[in-house]
C-alpha cells in the first residue's frame, strides 16, 4: 500500500509506518502545492496530511481516483472539505486525546503569558532597555481569583479549565451547545452560561475551543468583542477564523481588551499585519501540541488509523 506523508513527521513515526507500508517522505518539509496534492490522489492509496495543506473539494476531485484515506496527521480537520470526501468515496481520521494537555498547557502559557506582560518583558530586556526594577514596572495582572470562560467545553477546554481551577483558583464558566454532565463540571465547580454575550460580558478571560469551520467562522467579531469586559483577555488555541482579526485589532487598540494572545490564525503563517504592532498582543506560531511527546503521539494515532484501513478494519478515529 503506497502512504504519503505531506510533512516531515517524527523520525520514530517515520520508521514505525516505512517498515509496513511503501511510504514517501518529504525529506525537506516543504509544504506541497494544491497540485500537487492533487497528483497525490492518482498515486497513493493513503495520504497524511496536517493543517497546513489544504484539500478541498478541487484537490480531491471526483470518485474513482486511487487514494482511499486521508489520515490525518492533528485533531482539527477544517483544512479538509469533509462533504467531497464523502462524495468521492474517501475516508478521513484524525487524531483526538492524544494533544489534549499539550494544549490546554499552552493555553495557560498564553493567558500567563498575556496576564504578566512576558512577552513585553522579555522583548525589552533582550533590547536592552531594562532599567532596573522599580514599583510601578511592566504591571500586569493578576490571575488568582479570576474568572475564565471557556466557548466549547471539549476536552481541551476542559483540561484548561482544571489547570485554572486546580493550579490557579480561578473560577470557571463556559458556553457550549450541551451542558457537560456533573462528574465533569463538579470537580471544577464550572458553570454552563447559556448566552455567549453573558460569559463575554463576566468573564476576565475568555478562551476559544470551539472547531473551525464556517459554523464557526468570525464567532467573535466586533460586537463581541465590544460586549467583553473592559481589561478582559481573549486567549485562541482553537483556530484563527473563530476570531475576526480585525475587529480584534480595534478592541486592542481602543478597548476593551487589555491582551490577546493567539496560537492560531487565519490564514497561517500570515500573520494579520495589524496585530504585529501591539505590544498587548502575545503571538505565537501554532504550537499547541508542539512536544516531542505529543508529536509522536499523534503520529502513532494516525498510524493506527492507517493500519486499520489496510486491515479492513472500522477506523479507530474516523470523522468521515
Ligand atoms: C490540531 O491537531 O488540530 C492542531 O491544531 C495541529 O494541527
Amino acid at each position: 500500500m503506497k502512504v504519503l506523508l505531506t510533512r516531515a513527521w517524527p523520525k520514530t513515526v517515520e520508521e514505525y509506518l516505512s517498515a509496513r507500508f511503501d511510504v514517501t517522505l518529504n525529506e525537506n518539509d516543504a509544504p506541497m502545492s494544491a497540485d500537487a496534492l492533487s497528483a497525490a490522489f492518482d498515486d497513493y492509496d493513503v495520504i497524511c496530511p496536517t493543517v497546513s495543506d489544504r484539500i478541498d473539494a478541487g484537490v480531491i476531485g471526483g470518485a474513482g481516483r486511487r487514494a482511499k484515506l486521508l489520515a490525518n496527521f492533528g485533531v482539527g480537520f477544517d483544512h479538509i472539505d469533509v462533504g467531497a470526501c464523502k462524495s468521492a468515496g474517501v475516508r478521513v481520521s484524525n487524531t483526538p486525546g492524544v494533544l489534549t494537555d499539550a494544549t490546554a498547557d499552552l493555553a495557560m502559557t498564553l493567558l500567563l503569558t498575556a496576564a504578566r506582560r512576558a512577552g513585553e518583558g522579555e522583548r525589552e530586556l533582550r533590547a536592552g532597555q531594562w532599567t532596573g526594577w522599580r514599583p510601578t514596572h511592566l504591571l500586569g495582572r493578576a490571575v488568582t481569583g479570576k474568572t475564565l470562560g471557556l466557548v466549547g467545553f471539549g476536552r481541551i477546554a476542559q483540561a484548561t479549565a482544571h489547570r485554572a481551577r486546580h493550579g490557579f483558583g480561578m473560577n470557571i464558566i463556559y458556553f457550549s451547545r450541551r451542558a457537560a454532565p456533573a462528574e465533569v463540571t463538579a470537580p471544577l465547580d464550572a458553570k454552563r452560561i447559556e448566552m455567549l454575550d453573558e460569559l463575554l460580558a463576566t468573564s476576565d478571560f475568555v478562551s476559544l475551543h470551539v472547531p473551525g469551520g464556517a459554523e464557526t467562522q468570525n464567532m467573535i467579531g466586533a460586537g463581541e468583542l465590544a460586549r467583553m469586559k473592559p481589561g478582559a483577555i481573549l486567549i485562541n488555541t482553537a483556530r484563527g477564523g473563530v476570531v475576526d482579526h480585525d475587529a480584534l485589532a480595534g478592541a486592542l487598540k481602543d478597548g476593551p481588551l487589555a491582551a490577546a494572545a493567539l496560537d492560531v490564525y487565519p490564514q497561517e503563517p500570515k500573520i494579520p499585519e495589524a496585530l504585529l504592532a501591539f505590544e498587548n498582543a502575545v503571538l505565537l506560531p501554532h504550537l499547541g501540541s508542539a512536544t516531542e511527546e505529543t508529536r509522536n503521539a499523534m503520529g502513532m494515532r494516525a498510524a493506527s488509523n492507517v493500519e486499520a484501513f489496510a486491515a479492513g478494519d472500522a477506523l479507530p478515529d474516523p470523522v468521515a
